[in-house]
Protein backbone atom coordinates (compact mmCIF):
# COMPACT_ATOMS: atom_id res chain seq x y z
CA UNK A 1 0.00 0.00 0.00
CA UNK A 2 0.82 3.60 -0.56
CA UNK A 3 -0.27 6.58 -0.15
CA UNK A 4 0.99 8.94 -3.54
CA UNK A 5 1.55 12.81 -2.67
CA UNK A 6 -1.29 14.90 -4.63
CA UNK A 7 -0.35 17.84 -6.85
CA UNK A 8 -1.76 20.82 -6.02
CA UNK A 9 -3.15 23.72 -8.35
CA UNK A 10 -0.10 25.51 -9.90
CA UNK A 11 1.97 22.01 -10.60
CA UNK A 12 2.97 22.31 -13.99
CA UNK A 13 1.73 18.26 -14.09
CA UNK A 14 -1.99 19.64 -13.92
CA UNK A 15 -1.71 21.69 -16.88
CA UNK A 16 -0.13 19.21 -19.41
CA UNK A 17 -2.18 16.62 -21.27
CA UNK A 18 -1.43 13.18 -20.37
CA UNK A 19 0.54 10.29 -22.49
CA UNK A 20 -1.51 7.04 -23.23
CA UNK A 21 -1.72 4.67 -20.45
CA UNK A 22 0.46 2.02 -22.05
CA UNK A 23 -0.13 -1.48 -22.30
CA UNK A 24 -2.66 -2.88 -19.38
CA UNK A 25 -0.94 -5.85 -18.92
CA UNK A 26 2.15 -3.82 -17.52
CA UNK A 27 2.56 -4.69 -13.81
CA UNK A 28 3.99 -0.83 -13.42
CA UNK A 29 0.35 0.36 -14.46
CA UNK A 30 -1.13 -1.96 -12.25
CA UNK A 31 0.55 -0.88 -9.40
CA UNK A 32 0.01 3.10 -10.32
CA UNK A 33 -3.73 1.94 -10.22
CA UNK A 34 -3.41 0.55 -6.75
CA UNK A 35 -1.40 3.28 -5.51
CA UNK A 36 -4.40 5.97 -6.82
CA UNK A 37 -7.02 3.85 -5.41
CA UNK A 38 -4.83 3.83 -1.57
CA UNK A 39 -4.38 7.66 -2.19
CA UNK A 40 -8.28 8.06 -2.83
CA UNK A 41 -9.45 6.17 -0.13
CA UNK A 42 -6.94 8.30 2.16
CA UNK A 43 -7.76 11.44 0.78
CA UNK A 44 -11.56 10.81 1.07
CA UNK A 45 -12.82 11.87 -2.86
CA UNK A 46 -14.65 10.64 -5.56
CA UNK A 47 -12.09 10.29 -8.37
CA UNK A 48 -8.47 10.62 -9.18
CA UNK A 49 -6.36 11.25 -12.43
CA UNK A 50 -2.89 9.81 -12.85
CA UNK A 51 -1.45 13.25 -13.28
CA UNK A 52 -2.66 14.24 -9.82
CA UNK A 53 -0.19 12.08 -8.45
CA UNK A 54 2.62 13.22 -10.66
CA UNK A 55 1.91 10.84 -13.06
CA UNK A 56 1.33 11.94 -16.47
CA UNK A 57 -0.74 8.91 -18.18
CA UNK A 58 -4.26 8.74 -19.28
CA UNK A 59 -5.31 6.91 -16.30
CA UNK A 60 -8.56 7.79 -14.23
CA UNK A 61 -10.48 5.75 -11.33
CA UNK A 62 -13.59 7.84 -10.05
CA UNK A 63 -17.02 6.30 -7.90
CA UNK A 64 -20.16 7.20 -6.80
CA UNK A 65 -21.20 6.84 -3.44
CA UNK A 66 -24.50 5.70 -2.75
CA UNK A 67 -24.94 9.41 -0.61
CA UNK A 68 -24.23 10.78 -4.08
CA UNK A 69 -25.79 8.49 -6.47
CA UNK A 70 -28.67 11.20 -7.41
CA UNK A 71 -29.49 13.13 -10.03
CA UNK A 72 -29.20 16.68 -10.59
CA UNK A 73 -30.93 19.49 -9.25
CA UNK A 74 -33.48 19.63 -7.06
CA UNK A 75 -36.04 16.89 -6.39
CA UNK A 76 -33.72 14.40 -9.56
CA UNK A 77 -34.96 10.67 -9.08
CA UNK A 78 -31.63 8.49 -7.10
CA UNK A 79 -29.74 6.83 -9.30
CA UNK A 80 -27.45 3.75 -8.87
CA UNK A 81 -24.23 3.97 -7.08
CA UNK A 82 -21.21 3.22 -8.97
CA UNK A 83 -18.61 1.31 -7.44
CA UNK A 84 -15.08 2.00 -7.45
CA UNK A 85 -14.36 1.85 -11.63
CA UNK A 86 -10.39 2.71 -13.38
CA UNK A 87 -10.04 3.53 -17.28
CA UNK A 88 -7.38 3.63 -19.32
CA UNK A 89 -7.21 6.25 -21.97
CA UNK A 90 -10.96 7.57 -21.53
CA UNK A 91 -13.04 9.07 -24.42
CA UNK A 92 -16.15 10.59 -23.46
CA UNK A 93 -18.69 11.84 -26.13
CA UNK A 94 -21.82 14.10 -24.77
CA UNK A 95 -25.20 12.38 -25.57
CA UNK A 96 -27.41 15.15 -26.42
CA UNK A 97 -26.56 18.97 -25.90
CA UNK A 98 -28.45 19.25 -22.29
CA UNK A 99 -25.66 20.52 -19.53
CA UNK A 100 -25.98 21.26 -15.33
CA UNK A 101 -24.51 23.23 -12.89
CA UNK A 102 -23.35 21.57 -10.01
CA UNK A 103 -20.70 22.26 -7.23
CA UNK A 104 -17.52 20.79 -7.63
CA UNK A 105 -14.37 20.54 -5.35
CA UNK A 106 -10.84 18.76 -6.25
CA UNK A 107 -8.46 17.20 -4.45
CA UNK A 108 -5.82 19.42 -6.12
CA UNK A 109 -7.38 22.69 -5.01
CA UNK A 110 -8.22 21.47 -1.06
CA UNK A 111 -10.43 23.40 0.39
CA UNK A 112 -12.33 25.17 -2.47
CA UNK A 113 -15.36 24.52 -4.33
CA UNK A 114 -17.15 25.94 -7.42
CA UNK A 115 -20.20 25.61 -9.38
CA UNK A 116 -19.39 23.77 -12.76
CA UNK A 117 -21.16 23.21 -15.99
CA UNK A 118 -20.70 19.36 -17.55
CA UNK A 119 -22.90 17.31 -20.13
CA UNK A 120 -26.00 15.55 -18.38
CA UNK A 121 -25.60 12.74 -20.02
CA UNK A 122 -22.30 11.01 -21.74
CA UNK A 123 -20.89 8.07 -23.29
CA UNK A 124 -17.18 6.83 -21.92
CA UNK A 125 -15.28 4.42 -23.83
CA UNK A 126 -11.86 3.16 -23.09
CA UNK A 127 -10.14 -0.04 -21.25
CA UNK A 128 -10.43 -1.59 -18.00
CA UNK A 129 -7.38 -2.78 -16.07
CA UNK A 130 -7.80 -6.49 -17.67
CA UNK A 131 -7.84 -4.78 -21.11
CA UNK A 132 -11.58 -5.02 -21.83
CA UNK A 133 -13.08 -2.22 -23.97
CA UNK A 134 -15.42 -0.13 -21.97
CA UNK A 135 -18.42 1.25 -23.37
CA UNK A 136 -20.74 3.14 -20.98
CA UNK A 137 -23.52 5.62 -20.31
CA UNK A 138 -23.19 7.97 -17.63
CA UNK A 139 -25.54 10.48 -16.41
CA UNK A 140 -26.17 13.37 -12.95
CA UNK A 141 -22.83 13.20 -10.78
CA UNK A 142 -21.75 10.51 -12.43
CA UNK A 143 -21.40 11.75 -15.68
CA UNK A 144 -19.69 14.78 -13.51
CA UNK A 145 -17.47 12.79 -12.37
CA UNK A 146 -15.99 11.25 -15.74
CA UNK A 147 -15.33 14.65 -17.05
CA UNK A 148 -13.92 16.22 -14.01
CA UNK A 149 -11.42 13.49 -13.89
CA UNK A 150 -10.68 13.03 -18.03
CA UNK A 151 -10.81 16.73 -17.73
CA UNK A 152 -7.55 16.32 -15.55
CA UNK A 153 -5.86 14.13 -18.81
CA UNK A 154 -6.01 17.07 -20.83
CA UNK A 155 -4.37 19.97 -18.37
CA UNK A 156 -7.97 21.48 -17.28
CA UNK A 157 -8.93 22.10 -13.66
CA UNK A 158 -12.55 22.91 -12.92
CA UNK A 159 -12.28 26.27 -12.28
CA UNK A 160 -11.05 26.75 -16.08
CA UNK A 161 -14.33 25.66 -16.62
CA UNK A 162 -16.31 27.83 -14.62
CA UNK A 163 -18.55 30.23 -16.50
CA UNK A 164 -19.37 32.38 -13.01
CA UNK A 165 -15.76 32.90 -10.86
CA UNK A 166 -18.22 34.36 -7.96
CA UNK A 167 -19.22 31.00 -7.65
CA UNK A 168 -16.00 29.92 -6.19
CA UNK A 169 -15.61 29.51 -2.39
CA UNK A 170 -14.14 27.98 0.15
CA UNK A 171 -15.71 25.25 1.89
CA UNK A 172 -16.64 27.13 5.40
CA UNK A 173 -17.80 30.04 3.48
CA UNK A 174 -19.90 27.91 1.06
CA UNK A 175 -21.39 26.16 3.81
CA UNK A 176 -22.71 29.48 5.31
CA UNK A 177 -23.73 31.05 2.58
CA UNK A 178 -23.91 28.81 -0.68
CA UNK A 179 -25.26 25.49 0.20
CA UNK A 180 -28.45 24.90 -0.89
CA UNK A 181 -31.16 24.80 1.51
CA UNK A 182 -32.17 21.23 3.52
CA UNK A 183 -34.69 19.66 1.80
CA UNK A 184 -37.90 20.28 3.94
CA UNK A 185 -39.57 17.45 5.51
NI1 LIG B 1 -9.83 17.02 -9.59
Amino acid sequence: MAILKIARMGHPVLLTPAEPAGPAAESELHRLVRDMVDTLADAGGVGLAAPQVHVSRRVIIFLVPPERARGEGEGAPQRGAVPLTAVLDPEIEPLGDETALDWEGCLSIPGLRGLVPRWSRIRLRGRSLDDTPLDIEAEGFHARVIQHEVDHLDGILYPMRMNDLSRLAYNEEWHRYMAPAEPQE
